[in-house]
């Protein structure tokens, strides 16, 4: 499966924060906000990546992230010239994704929570269709909103109705089976002119093909459009890293963890970050994991 981080738009809501840098940059806690749905990609085992800027945009990208050799990854960049809808990213896609299964995540969507490495797992299995993610929120009326019936089943799909049918919104990642490049080709503008995701997730629906995994139980949403929700995020990441001695999105740990790069490998990035707490915490994931290693081949 290969995987879409969409990091364009114009980030309006943030003016002018957003006036001269990427929204995607900015930081969330102590790492910019892309580090965080690049992580759950990872998570899923995903290691082709396709990151799709603005033009202006797209140098910061390279220089921060370069081509992902050293996390284990083949990343690559492409470029959207106007925010003409999420659902452009696979026509942006198309050579990229081939003949593959994708995914696509937001790039202001943070995913977290113990449960989520064993639910991405089970839903990148078998994706025949498309694999949705809901999750329960006060506000459905900002998002895309999924209806279901009383055996979990998803009825219906709507993007930001002012009357809501359910409070189960629909998050930023989705998978798709390969024909999602066909569905994406054939969309018509909406009456906002964009080439609207819920419109693709619709034609599945109709076919039966498409899947509501709800988050929830053990998994964190949060979105960071806004300068509340971007501060709100911050505020959880730091929270939950001092409390749980965890780090989240730390990209070299996971490149660790899901076997991407060797404790060697990761201990030398951690090396040239070692200024900072965030370098001297993947420094310490790559020694102790080299010391496991060789405790296990004693
Ligand atoms: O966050 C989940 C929600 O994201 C879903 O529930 C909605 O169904 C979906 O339409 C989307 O709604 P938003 O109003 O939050 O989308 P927004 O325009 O803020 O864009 C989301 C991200 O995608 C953001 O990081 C900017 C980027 N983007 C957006 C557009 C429209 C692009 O890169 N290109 C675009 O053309």
């Amino acid at each position: 499966m290969r995987g879409i981080v969409l990091a364009g738009g114009s980030g309006t809501r943030l003016h002018p924060i957003t006036l001269a840098v990427s929204k995607h940059l900015l930081p969330v806690s102590d790492k910019p906000m892309i580090y965080y749905p690049l992580a759950t990609l990872m998570q899923a085992g995903i290691r082709d990546i396709l990151i799709i800027t603005t033009p202006h945009d797209r140098p910061q990208f390279e220089r921060l992230l370069g081509d992902g050799a050293e996390l284990g990854l083949r990343l690559s960049f492409a470029e959207q010239a106007a925010p003409n809808g999420l659902a452009e990213a696979f026509v942006i896609g198309e050579d990229f994704i081939g003949s593959d299964k994708v995914a696509l995540v937001l790039g202001d969507n943070v995913f977290h929570g113990q449960a989520l490495d064993e639910t991405l797992a089970l839903s990148t299995r078998d994706v025949d269709g498309c694999v949705l993610f809901g999750y329960r929120v006060p506000n459905p009326e900002r998002f895309g909103v999924g209806e279901t019936d009383l055996e979990g089943r998803l009825v219906s799909l709507e993007e930001k109705p002012v009357r809501p049918r359910s409070d189960r919104a629909i998050t930023g990642l989705y998978l798709y089976d390969n024909r999602v490049v066909e569905v994406a080709k054939n969309l018509r503008p909406s009456v906002r002119g964009e080439l609207e995701i819920t419109d693709v997730n619709r034609w599945y629906l109709e076919r039966g093909a498409a899947r509501l995994v709800d988050l929830g139980e053990g998994v964190a949403w949060l979105d960071t459009g806004t300068p509340e929700s971007l501060l709100k995020a911050g505020q959880y990441v730091r929270t939950m890293e001092e409390l749980q001695k965890v780090r989240i999105a730390c990209l070299e740990e996971i490149a660790l963890r899901m076997g991407f790069i060797t404790p060697d490998e990761c201990l030398r990035l951690g090396r040239r970050m070692a200024n900072s707490a965030y370098g001297r915490h993947v420094l310490s994931v790559a020694t102790d994991e080299a010391f496991r290693r060789e405790l296990v081949s004693v």
